[in-house]
Order: structure tokens, then C-alpha cells, then sequence
């Protein structure tokens, strides 16, 4: 049996370690953080995260080999393998900042650890971090003079928020990098042998430190890199009555490009896809590849361009104006079947709106407790209503910013019939039945692609919307 710790209770701790420790029974695997308030709700009925699946996994290991505990100290010391899950947000102060990592978090960690071992540990970089963290980290360990030694590995999450247990369940690898010496291998057989309880042999590949943590970095680069490259072309298509979904499909049958990761919609958000990709930008500066660093930059900024061109796209449509104009905002969550908000294009659209003059109203299955945080210094400009056809009452438009099946599959009839007329649809994820909603009536404007409009449009519409149908 080994001792198995985990310091941060995150999005990636928690799910992570519940796997873990499911299919470890032979394993102790305690959860630590610093905020007592998450900690609590690991060990209660309201988990802090929603995440399906999650609580049947939580409910099955907890108590039996799976703890949650805000006693860092002395299960690190109890420790004999340490997974770091900490936040490591871009820095907003100092040199790098916007775009570097903030390791703070991580170092003070290493120095707990350090303050708090007897013996020889080994340490896991769970967290994404900049290429070459480990280094930097093997030192403060090691720094020490009572004979302990500690191996830093890298074991870079790649689960996606929403379908995180599926994704552990069954990764479609697990990374481990370690140093070539007999102590590094030793340390990555170690953690091999964990996932080796579920994940076959085959899919767990082990690589040297730095390109486990450079490969973490430039997986989450190239999966944003293929959404804003189809958002670059959904703006052309919008131009030229070209239609992005089949632009897509046709070009994901070709095998060398493949189907997924080809959704345009209002733009990526969650809370890594930027911060990495602007690390990414911010180690190439140091290294002085400014020409590889404008490359990747330029993923991000399409990101930020495609939040404010949907913007515009209902101002223009909405007879240039929305001052006053009630808008339900359904969905805030980044993505569908996430309570997490964090970079949620849906928030960013809401200010927007706010901007606008526009009286918004935000309605979300799972995510409407953090969006109100997130949108709290706006007071009663935004209001939040957890029933979407409450929500769509009175309201001139409905901006659909988040894919749940759910609000797909509402009673679109009888929500046109309590807005104010004519009633707009922007569906900035696609996700929507547009034809079916034009017939019921609405205006209806997708991503990528010409509006259903039912009356004649301007011709000089900024978004050079041309109409399918009067
Ligand atoms: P999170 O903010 O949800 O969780 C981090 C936790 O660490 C927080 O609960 C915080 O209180 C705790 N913490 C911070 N400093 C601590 C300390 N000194 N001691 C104990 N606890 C401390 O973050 P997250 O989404 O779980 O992400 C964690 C890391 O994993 C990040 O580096 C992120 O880039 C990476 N990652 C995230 C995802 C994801 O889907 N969210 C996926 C893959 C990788
Ligand atoms: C992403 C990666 O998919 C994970 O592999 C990685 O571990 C994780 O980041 C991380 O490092 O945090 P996540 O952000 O949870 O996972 O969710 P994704 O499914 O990647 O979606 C990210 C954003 O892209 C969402 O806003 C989603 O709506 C958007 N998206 C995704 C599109 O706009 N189009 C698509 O085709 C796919």
C-alpha cells in the first residue's frame, strides 16, 4: 500500500484522486487544500464541482481509501508520493505579467513539503506548468541537508472539464516524464504502476521531464489553435454564404485533419486554454523566438476577436441598438456539463451587453452561482434566472452561449410567444435547430453561416448579414 497525497482539491485534484482511489483500493489517497470551505464540501453531500459522475465515484472510495483534509502538514509528512494540483494562474504583476505562469502557489508548496518531509518522497507535477518547472523545483527539494532526496516528475492532466471521470476512465494516454537516472525510472515505474490498475499498459507513455511538461502546453495550443482557425473561416463563411458546419464536415473526413475540436462558436474559454497558450508565448519571448511567439499569440487573439464580433453581430442585427432591450443569456458556464465559469465567453458577452445598455438576464442548468460572482460588480444590471422560459419572458433576443442539450431542447413555440416581437436568436455554439426556430417565427442568427431573417435586412449591416429568406 502506498500513501498517496494530493495538495490542491481543484477541478483536476478532486476528480483525479476519486479515479485513483476507486480503482487503488490498495492505495490511501488523501485530498488536502487550504480552503477549508472546499474541503468541507468534498466531504459533504454537495461536492464542490459538478462534473457527471463525479459524486458516484466520490461516494464509493470516501472514507474507505479517499480523504479529504485541510491538515496539510501532517499528510505530507504521512506521504510517500505527492501530486501537485495547485492553481497556476497567469501572473498579474511584475515581469511577465499577462502572459507567465504565477508560481507562487506552486513554489510555496514545494517549500511545505520541504518543511514537512522526514523522508525521501517523490513529487508530481500535476499541475501545467512552464517547460523547465521541474528543474526549479528539484532544487528547492534538494536543497536540503538531511539526507532526504526528492524525484520531481511531470504527469500533465489532459482531462476536459464536463466529461473529466469518462476521460480518466479511459485517457487516451497518461504522461509521465522523469529523469533518465535509475532513481527517475524507479520514481516513473511508481507511477506508472498506479494508472497501470485501469489504463492499459500501451497508453501510458513515459517520456524525459521536459517534454512531458512542453507536450502539456502544446496539446492545449493545438486544440485552441483548430477552434480559432474554424471561427477564422465562420467569419468568411458569414461573408459569402459558405456555411461553416459544412466546411467543417468536409474538411474533418479527410483523415489527416480529423472531425474533432471543429465546432465555430463564440469563441474557447475555460481556465487554461489562454493562460497556456499566452505561457507558451511568454517562454518563447525568453528563449527569443519572438516570430513562434507572435504565432501562437495570434490564437488567442482571433479567440478575443470572435467574443467581440458576436457582439456586434446583435447590435447590427438588432436595428443597431439594444439600449434597454431585455436579452436572455442562456448559459454561462465555458462549456456544457460544467458548473465552471472561469473565462466563460458567456461572461464576457454579458459585460458586453451591460455596455451596451441592454437589460440582461443570465440563466445556466448548473452554473449560475458562479456567474453572479463573476458578474457581481455589475449589481442589479445583470439578473439571474434559473428557469430559461422565466428567463426569455419580455425579452427581444435570446443569445445562446453555452452547447447544454438542455436548452436545445426547450419549448421554443411557447417562448416565442411571451417575447417581444420580432424575437432574435444568436446561437453562438450552433447548437440550436435553426430552420425549426425560423419557422416558429424567429429571427434567427447562427455562427458561421447567413441569418434566417424575416423581414429585409440593411444593406450596409456592418455584419454584412445577407438574408436566406423573407
Ligand atoms: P483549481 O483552482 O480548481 O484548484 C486548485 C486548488 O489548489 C484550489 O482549491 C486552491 O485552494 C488550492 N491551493 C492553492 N495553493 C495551495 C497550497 N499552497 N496548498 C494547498 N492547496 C492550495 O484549479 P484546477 O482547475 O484544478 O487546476 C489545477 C492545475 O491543473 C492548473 O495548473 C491547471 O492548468 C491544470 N489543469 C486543469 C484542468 C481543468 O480542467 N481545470 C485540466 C488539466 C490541467
Ligand atoms: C481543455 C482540453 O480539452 C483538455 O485536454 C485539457 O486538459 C484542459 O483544457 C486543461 O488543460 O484545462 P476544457 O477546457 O475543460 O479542456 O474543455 P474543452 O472541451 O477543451 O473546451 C474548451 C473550450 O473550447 C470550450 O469553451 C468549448 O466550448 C470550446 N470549443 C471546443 C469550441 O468552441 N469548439 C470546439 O470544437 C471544441
Amino acid at each position: 500500500m502506498a500513501n498517496i497525497l494530493c495538495i490542491g482539491a481543484g477541478y483536476v485534484g478532486g476528480p483525479t484522486m476519486a479515479v485513483i482511489a476507486k480503482h487503488c483500493p490498495d492505495h490511501r489517497v488523501v485530498v488536502v487544500d487550504i480552503n477549508e470551505e472546499r474541503i468541507a464540501a468534498w466531504n459533504s453531500d454537495q461536492l464542490p464541482i459538478y462534473e457527471p459522475g463525479l459524486k458516484e465515484v466520490v461516494e464509493e472510495a470516501r472514507g474507505r481509501n479517499l480523504f479529504f483534509s485541510t491538515e496539510i502538514d501532517r499528510n505530507i509528512a504521512e506521504a510517500e508520493i505527492i501530486f501537485v494540483s495547485v492553481n497556476t494562474p497567469t501572473k498579474t504583476f511584475g515581469r511577465g505579467a499577462g502572459k507567465a505562469a504565477d508560481l507562487q502557489y506552486w513554489e510555496k508548496t514545494a517549500r511545505r513539503i520541504l518543511d514537512n518531509s522526514t523522508e525521501s518522497k517523490i513529487v508530481v507535477e500535476k499541475s501545467t506548468l512552464p517547460v523547465r518547472t521541474a528543474e526549479a523545483m528539484e532544487r528547492i527539494l534538494n536543497s536540503n541537508d538531511r539526507g532526504i532526496f526528492f524525484d520531481v516528475l511531470s504527469n500533465p492532466e489532459f482531462l476536459a472539464e464536463g466529461t473529466a471521470i469518462a476521460d480518466m476512465e479511459a485517457p487516451d494516454r497518461v504522461l509521465i516524464g522523469g529523469r533518465g537516472t535509475s532513481w527517475g525510472s524507479n520514481a516513473v515505474t511508481a507511477i506508472a504502476d498506479i494508472y497501470a490498475h485501469w489504463v492499459p499498459k500501451e497508453k501510458i507513455l513515459t517520456t524525459n521531464l521536459w517534454s512531458a511538461e512542453l507536450s502539456k502546453l502544446t496539446a492545449n495550443a493545438f486544440l485552441a489553435q483548430r477552434i480559432s482557425s474554424i471561427n477564422a473561416i465562420a467569419n468568411l463563411c458569414e461573408r459569402t454564404e459558405a456555411d461553416v458546419t459544412e466546411v467543417a464536415r468536409a474538411i474533418g473526413m479527410d483523415s489527416r485533419i480529423g472531425d474533432k475540436f471543429l465546432k465555430a462558436g463564440v469563441g474557447f474559454g475555460g481556465s487554461c486554454f489562454k493562460k497556456d497558450i499566452l505561457n507558451l508565448v511568454y517562454l518563447c519571448e525568453r528563449f527569443d523566438l519572438h516570430e513562434v511567439a507572435r504565432y501562437w499569440e495570434q490564437v488567442v487573439e482571433m479567440n478575443e476577436y470572435q467574443k467581440a464580433s458576436f457582439v456586434s453581430k446583435i447590435v447590427d442585427a438588432m436595428f443597431n441598438t439594444i439600449a434597454g432591450k431585455r436579452i436572455a443569456v442562456f448559459g454561462a458556464a465555458f462549456k456544457a456539463h460544467t458548473s465552471d465559469t472561469r473565462e466563460s465567453p458567456a461572461i464576457d458577452v454579458c459585460r458586453a451587453l451591460v455596455e451596451e445598455q441592454a437589460e440582461v438576464v443570465v440563466t445556466d442548468p448548473e452554473a449560475l452561482a458562479n456567474a453572479q460572482m463573476d458578474l457581481a460588480d455589475l449589481g442589479d444590471r445583470v439578473r439571474f434566472e434559473p428557469d430559461p422560459m422565466a428567463a426569455a419572458q419580455g425579452a427581444h433576443a435570446i443569445v445562446l452561449l453555452t452547447d447544454w442539450p438542455e436548452l436545445a431542447e426547450l419549448d421554443y413555440a411557447s417562448i416565442h410567444a411571451t417575447m417581444v416581437q420580432p424575437a432574435f436568436i444568436f446561437d453562438g455554439r450552433n447548437s440550436l435547430p435553426h430552420d425549426e426556430l425560423f419557422e416558429l417565427g424567429f429571427n434567427v442568427v447562427p455562427t458561421g453561416s447567413v441569418p434566417l431573417m424575416h423581414f429585409q435586412d440593411r444593406p450596409n449591416s456592418r455584419a454584412g448579414f445577407s438574408l436566406r429568406r423573407h
